[in-house]
C-alpha cells in the first residue's frame, strides 16, 4: 500500500510542481512577449518586420521602417504593445505589402512614441480616418500618408497636433473635405492633397490653418468653389488647383487669401471669369490659367491683382486681349522676371494687340521678349492689306531671331525693295505662310487692321474710369514709330511709301 501510496504522493508533487513551472513559463512568456524588440522580431509569422537604422538595442533606436505582411494585422495584435521596446523613435514607417493589410491608424503606438517626429503609412487599406485618429502627438513634425485607400476625413481626425508642419494625403481617393477636420494644427505649413477625389469643401474646411503657406488640391474633381471654403487661410502663399473641373469662377472667390502669391488654376474647364474673381488677391504675383476653355476677359479682371508680374493664359479660346485688360499690371510686365504667355489662343491680327509692341521695346524680361517675339496671330484683313503683309513677312522670312531688326536692315537698302518682293509675291505666294497666320512683331503698328468690332470693343472702355483707348493707341503709334526710327527712319518712310 505505501509502496503504492508513495509515488502517489509523488506524482502529486510533481505534477504540482510542473504545472507550477508551466505557469512561471506562461508568466515568462508573457513578459517576454509584451518586451518583445520591435527591432529584432524572430516569431516567423509575425506579421510586421521592422527595420531599425542606427541600434537595435532596445529604447536604441531612431529610424524604424515596418513591413506588414502575412495577410496583415488587426488591432488586438500582441505585437502593437512591443512598440514600448523602442520609445525613443523619432522616425516610424509602416509599408503595407501586397499580400498584407492595415485598415486601421495604429493610433496606439503613436502615443507610446513620445519622439515621434515622423511618420508615415503607405499602400494600406485605411478606408477612413476616424476622429481623433491623430490626436494629441506633441512631437510630430511631419506626416504623409500617400497612397492609402482613404475615402474619409472624419470631423477631428488631425486634431491638437501643435508640432505638425506638413500633411501630405496624395493618392488617395478622398471624396470631401468636411469642416473641423483639421482642427487645432497651429504650425501646420504645407498640406498636399493632389490625386484624390474630391468634389466638396466644405465652408471653412481651412478656418482653422492660420498659417499654412502652401495648399496643393491638384488632379482632384473639384467644379465647384465655394465663397466661403478658403476662409482663415490668410497666410497662405501658393494654391495649386490644376487638373480639376473647374468651369466657373465667381467673384470674391479668392478674398480671403489676402498673401497668396501664386495661384495655379491650370488645366481646367474654365470658361468663365467673373470681373471680380481675383478681387482681394493683393499680392499675387503669379496667375496661371492654361489649357482652360476661356473665350473673353472683362476688362476690369486685374484689377484687384495689381502685383501681378506672371500671368500664363496659352492654350485657351481668347479671341482678345487689349491694353484695357493689360492696363492695371502692365507695369509689372517690364520687370526682369515677368512673364506673359498667350500662344495656343484664337488672336486675329489686329489693333487690339498693338500692345506688343511697345512691350516689346519695354521689356526687361527676356521671357517676355522671346514670346512676343514669337507670337502668332490669324491675319483676315481685307486684300488689299493682305498684300502689304506679305510684303512685310517676306523681308522678314529668313530671320528668326528679331524680325523687327530684319526689316530695318532691309530697309537701308531701300533700291532692292521693289522687283525682288514683288516677285516672290506673285510667285510664290503660298510659300510666305501656309496659312493665315502671321507673327505679329513683324507687322508694324500702323498697319495692324482695326475692324469695326475692334473699335467698338475698345469705344467700350472710354466709360471706363482708368484710361481711354484711343489715347493709348496714338501713343503707341508713336512710341513704336520712335522706336524704329532709332537705327534709320526708313521704317516711317516705307509706310507712307506703301500707303
Ligand atoms: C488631448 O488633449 C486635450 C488637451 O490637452 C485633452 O483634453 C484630451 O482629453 C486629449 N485627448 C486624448 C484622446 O488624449
Ligand atoms: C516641437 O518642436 C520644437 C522644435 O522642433 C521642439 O523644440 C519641441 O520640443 C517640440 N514639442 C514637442 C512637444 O515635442
Ligand atoms: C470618386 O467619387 C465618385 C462619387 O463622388 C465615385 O463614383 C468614384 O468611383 C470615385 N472615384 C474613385 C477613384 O474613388
Ligand atoms: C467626379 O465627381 C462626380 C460627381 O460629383 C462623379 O460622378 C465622377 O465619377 C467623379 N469623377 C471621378 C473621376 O471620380
Amino acid at each position: 500500500m505505501r509502496a503504492q501510496k508513495l509515488p502517489a504522493t509523488l506524482l502529486l508533487l510533481l505534477f504540482a510542481i510542473s504545472s507550477l513551472h508551466a505557469n512561471r513559463r506562461k508568466q515568462k512568456e508573457k513578459i517576454v512577449q509584451t518586451t518583445t524588440n520591435i527591432c529584432d522580431i524572430s516569431d516567423r509569422d509575425s506579421k510586421v518586420h521592422c527595420y531599425c537604422e542606427n541600434s537595435q538595442d532596445i529604447n536604441e533606436a531612431i529610424k524604424t521602417e515596418c513591413w506588414v505582411f502575412n495577410g496583415g494585422i488587426d488591432k488586438t495584435d500582441p505585437l502593437w504593445p512591443s512598440f514600448t521596446s523602442q520609445s525613443n523613435i523619432e522616425t516610424l514607417a509602416f509599408n503595407v505589402r501586397a499580400d498584407g493589410g492595415l485598415s486601421f491608424v495604429p493610433t496606439k503606438v503613436l502615443r507610446y512614441l513620445r519622439k515621434l517626429k515622423h511618420f508615415s503609412i503607405k499602400y494600406s487599406s485605411i478606408l477612413k480616418i476616424e476622429s481623433y485618429a491623430f490626436v494629441n502627438l506633441t512631437s510630430v513634425q511631419e506626416m504623409v500618408l500617400t497612397k492609402n485607400q482613404i475615402v474619409v476625413l472624419s470631423k477631428h481626425a488631425f486634431y491638437n497636433l501643435p508640432n505638425l508642419t506638413v500633411l501630405t494625403l496624395d493618392e488617395n481617393r478622398i471624396k470631401k473635405l468636411e469642416t473641423d477636420t483639421f482642427y487645432e494644427l497651429p504650425v501646420l505649413q504645407k498640406l498636399f492633397l493632389t490625386s484624390n477625389n474630391i468634389s466638396v469643401i466644405e465652408d471653412g474646411a481651412f478656418r482653422h490653418l492660420v498659417n499654412l503657406l502652401e495648399l496643393e488640391l491638384d488632379r482632384n474633381n473639384i467644379s465647384d468653389l465655394k465663397k466661403e471654403c478658403f476662409d482663415g487661410l490668410a497666410n497662405l502663399k501658393r494654391l495649386d488647383l490644376r487638373r480639376n473641373k473647374i468651369a466657373v469662377l465667381n467673384s470674391f472667390t479668392f478674398i480671403e487669401l489676402w498673401n497668396l502669391q501664386e495661384l495655379l488654376l491650370d488645366y481646367n474647364e474654365i470658361y468663365i471669369l467673373a470681373q471680380r474673381t481675383f478681387d482681394g488677391l493683393s499680392q499675387l504675383k503669379k496667375l496661371s490659367l492654361s489649357h482652360n476653355k476661356l473665350v473673353t476677359l472683362t476688362d476690369g479682371l486685374f484689377e484687384g491683382v495689381r502685383g501681378l508680374s506672371a500671368l500664363d493664359l496659352r492654350y485657351n479660346k481668347l479671341k482678345r486681349f487689349t491694353m484695357d485688360n493689360l492696363r492695371p499690371i502692365y507695369d509689372n510686365l517690364k520687370t526682369p522676371k515677368s512673364f506673359i504667355y498667350l500662344e495656343g489662343n484664337d488672336f486675329n491680327c489686329d489693333c487690339h494687340l498693338a500692345w506688343m509692341h511697345k512691350l516689346r521695346h519695354e521689356a526687361k524680361s527676356i521671357k517676355i521678349r522671346m514670346s512676343l517675339e514669337n507670337f502668332i496671330c490669324k491675319f483676315n484683313a481685307d486684300p488689299s492689306l493682305s498684300s502689304h503683309f506679305a510684303y512685310y513677312e517676306r523681308m522678314g522670312i529668313n530671320n528668326n531671331l528679331d524680325d523687327t531688326e530684319k526689316i530695318r536692315n532691309d530697309l537701308d537698302a531701300p533700291d532692292e525693295i521693289g522687283d525682288e518682293i514683288d516677285d516672290i509675291y506673285i510667285d510664290e505666294p503660298k510659300k510666305i505662310r501656309a496659312d493665315n497666320e502671321r507673327t505679329l512683331l513683324q507687322i508694324p503698328v500702323e498697319l495692324l487692321p482695326c475692324p469695326v468690332e475692334v473699335k467698338s470693343v475698345t469705344d467700350r472702355t472710354y466709360t471706363y474710369p482708368s484710361q481711354n483707348e484711343a489715347k493709348d493707341y496714338r501713343n503707341l503709334i508713336q512710341s513704336s514709330s520712335i522706336l524704329f526710327i532709332d537705327n534709320t527712319i526708313l521704317i516711317f518712310s516705307m509706310f507712307m511709301l506703301l500707303v
